[in-house]
């Protein structure tokens, strides 16, 4: 048997930037009221949201990417001829194919960098961080830019009680590259699919071409019990990703869950018993649920606001369609 050379890369790995892009318009509530029967007291305490960006025609998935991505780059000091891969984790690219992940990698101007979408929902983010964090201590890629990015209200049905006023569009944007120390913890994952039809897709696009049903597809949730599953089972996952880094609640400087809803939030850092001195993300407020994009934009925004700081130690936990969830502790760029 030939002997085949091992890969060589980094001892570990680490989040060296990161960057945002919100669409210019602002959407309050009370455009939501326009075509639901709700208030904007309803919305705001049943899920803290007060408004949400909705993008334009040019502000597309590759568009708001490239924004996001070109402000990561520049914070972790490198260049884009440096990113070895680009993974793309969307639910609102209308291609097929070919990924937009390459789209976006030619406009950043890396060199041929490996380029992909996936499609993980809301967990999105944190199964492209693992895959990234892997790729650069596995040797294929020494910086990997890792995108978030949605035009979910491509997919809102602005007459849906239970989602029109949840979704919002946006980009954000990491770069995972080399570490000496330990600064992205081990990473809790899986998946539900049992729980599968509790958000979806409301009718394959198939149904929509063949006129089926004459409404545009869009995404539609069970409230209650992704209220329930979210609140109870993804608590004790953010507790395992703590326990699995070796970190205590105490330990704690930031807490970055995905921005679903500010409720959901507000239960974890009760069952956690998260001590006041944690800071924790509540972008939902202003972002709306941006699904995949939703962690690294408020990553972004506790950073550029000073509420937390480089060096600090974070834990993330994204969770939705899929059912699906990943959490992780990271070190802030
Ligand atoms: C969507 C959500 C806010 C709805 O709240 P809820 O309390 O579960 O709402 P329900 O559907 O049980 O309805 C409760 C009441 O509010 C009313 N209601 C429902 N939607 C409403 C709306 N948009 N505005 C005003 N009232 C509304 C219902 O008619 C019902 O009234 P009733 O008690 O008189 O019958 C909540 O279920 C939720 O946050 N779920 C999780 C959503 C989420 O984060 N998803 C993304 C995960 S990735």
């Amino acid at each position: 048997m030939a002997k085949i050379k091992p890969s060589k890369g980094a001892p570990y790995a680490r989040i060296l930037g990161v960057g945002g892009y919100r669409p210019t318009r602002v959407v309050p509530n009370e455009v939501i009221l326009e075509t639901i029967d709700s208030s904007d007291e309803w919305i705001r305490s049943r899920s803290g949201i007060e408004t949400r960006h909705w993008a334009n025609d040019e502000e597309t998935v590759a568009a708001m990417s490239v924004e996001a991505s070109g402000k990561a780059i520049a914070d972790a000091g490198i260049t884009a001829e440096q990113i070895g891969a680009v993974v793309v984790s969307t639910v609102s690219h209308f291609k097929q194919t070919p990924a937009v992940a390459t789209e976006i990698a030619d406009k950043l101007g890396t060199n041929k960098a490996a380029a992909f979408d996936i499609s993980a929902g809301c967990a999105g983010f944190g199964y492209g961080l693992t895959l990234a964090k892997g790729m650069v201590v596995e040797g294929s890629a020494e910086y990997v830019l890792v995108i978030g990015v949605e035009r979910l209200s491509d997919l809102t049905d602005l007459e849906d009680r239970a989602t029109a006023f949840l979704f919002g569009d946006g980009a954000g944007a990491v770069v995972v590259g080399p570490s000496k120390e330990p600064a992205i913890g081990p990473t809790v994952w899986g998946s539900e699919g049992d729980k599968s039809e509790t958000i979806k897709q409301t009718v394959p696009w198939t149904d929509y071409r063949d006129g089926e049903v004459a409404r545009f597809p869009a995404i539609t949730q069970e409230g209650q019990a992704v209220f329930r599953w979210a609140v109870f089972e993804m608590a004790k996952v953010a507790k395992e990703a703590l326990d699995a880094a070796g970190i205590t609640a105490d330990e704690l400087d930031v807490f970055i869950p995905h921005q679903a809803n500010e409720r959901i939030i507000d239960s974890m850092v009760k069952t956690l018993k998260l001590p006041e001195s944690v800071m924790v993300a509540r972008d939902v407020r202003t972002t709306g649920n941006t699904s995949a994009a939703s962690i690294p934009l408020a990553m972004e925004r506790l950073l550029a606001t000073g509420e937390a700081k480089s060096g600090d130690t974070a834990l993330v936990i994204g969770f939705g369609a899929g059912l699906v969830y990943a959490a992780t502790v990271v070190t802030l760029p």
